[in-house]
């Protein structure tokens, strides 16, 4: 008779369109080592680019620095405890480079830095909660930048060291891992417009070097993973892609074309890649043509050789996806030849639409159903056997009743319920960006994305639930939005 009422309640809901989340989909949050941790000399860590980034004055509103930010180095247990409370299964967080190899090479291995990722990911493991972890989130070992950083195809030989030593110590309870956080983002903030760490404005030609290496580094570690530890371990790898949404604003081929060359550009650069084994054909072209017109007897976009498209080809277990946001886009014609740049490389007019609010960062607008036409979009491009979203939130300026992220994540988490009801997408995860408000890098703490408030006047960092976590954990234990 009870499960008959069940059963009915089930028939009665879908029939009344409450759409319900899978059974074994994770509802989680994320979180950053840099971003949160803290603890940035302490128990033999070494120096992280941005730890000197942040201590160089210009860099970062206010002067911030994330030398304690949410000092979640000492308050692991109180960020577990939260997630516990909220109902939530999945916590994505990053490991410190520095913090277990102090300048990046295995010639020194921290074992406090090590012993503190093993007692977070116990304190989830007894929490019920499955540790999902990122390698790389931007933190690099200042002397691996000394030796070029991104620049350095041998980074990628540093990178499978450090991972290794990651799965051998840590793999035994970890299920999902993310080789590099928004390559995109390091490669154009920190060497084409220099507002992120390691602060350089090459234009036009370190960002295509730091991609390639980027994709080297990440194919090294997806294959000392799959060769070494995949069969005891039994997870699973990928690399984070960071993309956003485009619409053409009319639909001539110019427009259209403007479209595709766009989310080449932005989401392709590291998708096609990893899926089909090279760059996409339009940023080949494109940027070879203007390299030989600026008079360079090579494209600026370094070639892939074959044996490093086979390595590269397929290292994808799942797409984990960090997606904001949606613009509009448009043909407009060519830059003149002179200074090389990714933009002018790009070559395209973009904007918003008037009717997508805006948040406290200029560059995050909410509009809900872009997150669906781009899974949709990823799922005809790649056809992956699994989505993970990584990241999806709001900035504002702070305040415990948070409206606006209350209306953002209801909108892009019920059009994610969409895409795996009706489009059949197979979206087994969300980790919210973020759990706690925390450093936002050029920003410092002004904007907030947390769904709990961190009081950082407070030596104590004193955690408070926001409305939206309320919100949040509702969702996820009854796996309805709204009910
Ligand atoms: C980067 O270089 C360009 C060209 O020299 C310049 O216009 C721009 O202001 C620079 N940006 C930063 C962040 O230094
Ligand atoms: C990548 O792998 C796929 C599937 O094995 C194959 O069809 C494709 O040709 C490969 N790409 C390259 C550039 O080798
Ligand atoms: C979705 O992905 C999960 C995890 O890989 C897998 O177990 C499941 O079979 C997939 N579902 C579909 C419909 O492909
Ligand atoms: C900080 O926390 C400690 C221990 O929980 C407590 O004794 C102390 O009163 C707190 N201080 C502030 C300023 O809240």
């Amino acid at each position: 008779m009870i499960k008959y009422g069940v059963l009915l309640a089930c028939v009665l809901s879908v029939s009344l369109g409450a759409k319900t989340f899978p059974e074994n989909f994770l509802f989680g949050a994320a979180g950053a080592s840099y971003q949160i941790e803290g603890a940035w000399n302490e128990d033999g860590k070494g120096l992280s680019i941005w730890d000197v980034f942040t201590h160089t004055s210009g860099h970062i509103k206010n002067g911030d620095t994330g030398d304690i930010a949410c000092d979640s180095y000492h308050k692991y247990k109180e960020d577990v405890a939260i997630l516990k409370q909220l109902g939530l299964k999945v916590y994505r967080f990053s490991i410190s480079w520095p913090r277990i190899l102090p300048n990046g090479t295995p010639t020194q291995i921290n074992q406090a830095g090590i012993n503190y990722y093993k007692s977070l990911i116990k304190e989830l493991k007894a929490a019920g909660i499955e540790p999902l972890v990122t390698l790389y989130h931007w933190d690099l070992p200042q002397h691996l930048l000394l030796l070029g950083g991104w620049m350095n195809p041998r980074l990628a030989d540093y990178f499978g060291d450090y991972a290794r030593i990651v799965f051998k110590n840590l793999g035994d309870d970890v299920k999902y891992w993310i080789t590099l956080n928004e390559p995109g983002s390091t490669c154009t903030q920190g060497y084409e417009s220099g507002t992120h760490a390691p602060g350089l404005n090459l234009t036009g030609e370190a960002v295509y070097q730091c991609s390639y290496v980027s994709l080297l580094a990440h194919a090294k570690a997806y294959h000392i993973y799959d060769t070494e530890f995949r069969e005891k371990q039994g997870g699973k790898i990928t690399l984070n892609l960071a993309c956003a949404w485009y619409y053409p604003i009319t639909d001539t081929d110019e427009d259209v074309e403007a479209f595709n060359r766009c989310f080449d550009f932005n989401c392709g650069i590291y998708a096609e890649p990893i899926f089909k084994g090279n760059w996409p054909r339009r940023m080949i072209d494109r940027i070879s043509e203007r390299s030989k017109l600026e008079g360079y007897s090579f494209s600026r976009l370094p070639e892939f050789t074959d044996q490093e498209k086979n390595l590269i080809n397929g290292t994808a277990d799942y797409i984990s996806l960090n997606m904001y946001t949606s613009r509009t886009v448009w043909h407009i014609s060519d830059e003149p030849i002179g200074t090389p740049s990714l933009d002018f490389d790009l070559g395209i007019g973009s904007g918003v639409d008037s009717s997508w609010p805006t948040s406290a960062a200029s560059w995050l607008v909410s509009d809900p159903p872009g997150i669906r036409y781009l899974l949709n979009h990823l799922k005809n491009n790649y056809d992956p056997s699994e989505f993970i979203i990584t990241e999806n939130g709001w900035s504002d300026l702070g305040g415990l009743d948070d409206q606006g992220r209350i209306s953002y994540w209801k909108g892009y988490l019920s059009n994610i319920l969409d895409a795996i009801v009706d489009d059949q997408i197979n979206v087994t995860g969300y980790t919210a960006w973020s759990l706690l408000d925390n450093f936002e890098w050029a920003e410092g703490y002004t904007q907030r994305f947390g769904m709990v408030e961190v009081d950082f006047s407070d030596p104590n960092r004193t955690r408070t639930l926001k409305n939206s976590a309320k919100w949040y954990s509702k969702i996820a234990t009854t796996r309805q939005i709204d009910p």
